[in-house]
């Protein structure tokens, strides 16, 4: 399969993300003819190790490049504070350079944490993102944010600090859970449902990201596609003034509920479901979204097993409705103390709604009990 290509257009911080299958086993080269560097720190966690650290490392040993690593334990609860301290002391005592390259190999918490390692130490080195879930793919490992959690909420500390380089390489999702697709392909249908119309309509045509993933071709130009729409918005807004919060449709829902589950649900699936819901909130708001389109919308997500009802995500947790109302106050996007949405105007026309009245939330959250 061919090799592709996306340049992120941030001036002098401009940086490419390469696509294809097998991309690991050529990354000495790859990103030596990109940058220039003798000494990496590959942070990867113990799922991803299994697999891909050893190929990783030869590829690097291969072209000269000398190659430590640290395995973190998988999971969310390693964007610590403890991780962080652990791995700068850790990668300090390598006497590292200016030029050591830091190269995150794993998923969006590889990749934060790795990140804000990366843009904190010496002042910032030369950071590289190799990720290898599909919602690493398509979201976290483009535009920069990095982070890592705090006792307050999640993604609290960090940076914008963008990578030299992103190396998707679409081999790496054939080992991935089940769930874990779920979760990134909540992420792919945010993307059309709040840019793109016609690639939405699409992806509701393709029959869901199992289908997808049987096709490694079209796989990757999907994952293009919500690169290429990432890195658009990034590139007018990269420290998420205006357009780049739309990035967040579905995540004021999803938040609340993962707040309440205590992190214990998987992002990408929480945004699906928040989807669903801020298509709601749009039809209650008065917008060109029917009930027709959420329920087509309903019944892909059901047909692949996505949760579309906050009690399609297990019978332990104790939801809230008055709480989970409460939690979407606390979110980030509430910054002028109002009850703040990203909604759509029409399927593919996404816009940020201020002052939204708490009974209407409450309502959209009762309605998906
Ligand atoms: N920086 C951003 O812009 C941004 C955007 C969205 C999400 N995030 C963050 O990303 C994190 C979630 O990322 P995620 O969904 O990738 O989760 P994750 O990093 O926890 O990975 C999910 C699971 O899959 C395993 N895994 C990863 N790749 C694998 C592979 N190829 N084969 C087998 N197993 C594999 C991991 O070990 C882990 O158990 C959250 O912390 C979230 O806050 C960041």
């Amino acid at each position: 399969m061919k090799k592709d290509i996306l340049n992120v257009e941030l001036g002098s911080y401009s940086y490419p993300i390469l696509f294809g299958a097998g991309l690991l086993h050529q990354a000495g080269e790859l990103l030596l003819a990109h940058f220039s560097f003798k000494r990496a720190v590959i942070i990867t966690d113990n799922n991803v190790a299994k697999y891909y650290l050893e190929p990783l490392q030869s590829a690097l040993q291969n072209v000269g490049i000398k190659v430590d690593h640290f395995v973190i334990a998988a999971g969310e609860g390693s964007k610590s504070f403890a991780n962080y301290q652990d791995l700068c002391e850790k990668i300090l005592e390598l006497q590292p350079d200016r030029n050591t390259a830091i190269i995150a190999l794993g998923g969006g918490v590889v990749g934060d944490l790795a990140g804000f390692v990366a843009s904190t130490l010496l002042r910032g080195l030369p950071f590289v993102q190799i990720p290898t879930t599909l919602l690493a793919q398509v979201d976290s490992s483009v535009g920069g944010k990095v982070a890592i959690n705090a006792r307050a909420g999640k993604n609290l500390v960090g940076a914008f600090y963008q990578p030299k380089i992103v190396l998707m390489d679409l081999s790496t999702l054939a080992t991935l859970a089940h769930a874990e697709l779920l979760s990134g392909y909540g992420e792919v249908v945010k993307y059309g449902l709040l840019g793109d119309a016609d690639f939405y309509q699409r992806l509701l045509e393709l029959g869901g990201v199992f289908e997808i993933a049987k096709n490694t071709e079209l796989t990757q130009q999907i994952i293009k596609h919500c690169c290429t729409m990432k890195a658009e918005i990034v590139a007018v807004d990269e420290w998420e003034q205006g357009r780049r919060a739309l990035l967040n449709l579905g995540h004021t829902f999803a938040h609340a509920m993962e707040k309440m589950a205590d992190y214990k649900l998987l992002h990408g699936q929480a945004v699906a479901l928040g989807c669903l819901m801020a298509m709601r909130l749009s039809e209650l708001l008065g917008y060109d979204i029917s009930q027709a389109q959420i329920t087509a919308l309903q019944n892909h997500f059901k047909a692949i097993n996505m949760p579309i009802k906050i009690g399609d995500f297990g019978a332990s947790i104790n939801w809230d409705i008055e709480e989970l109302v409460n939690c979407c106050y606390g979110d980030k996007k509430a910054s002028n103390g109002g009850l703040n949405f990203v909604v759509l105007h029409a399927i593919g026309d996404a816009a940020l709604q201020n002052g939204v009245a708490p009974e209407l939330v409450k309502q959209v959250f009762n309605e998906f009990l």
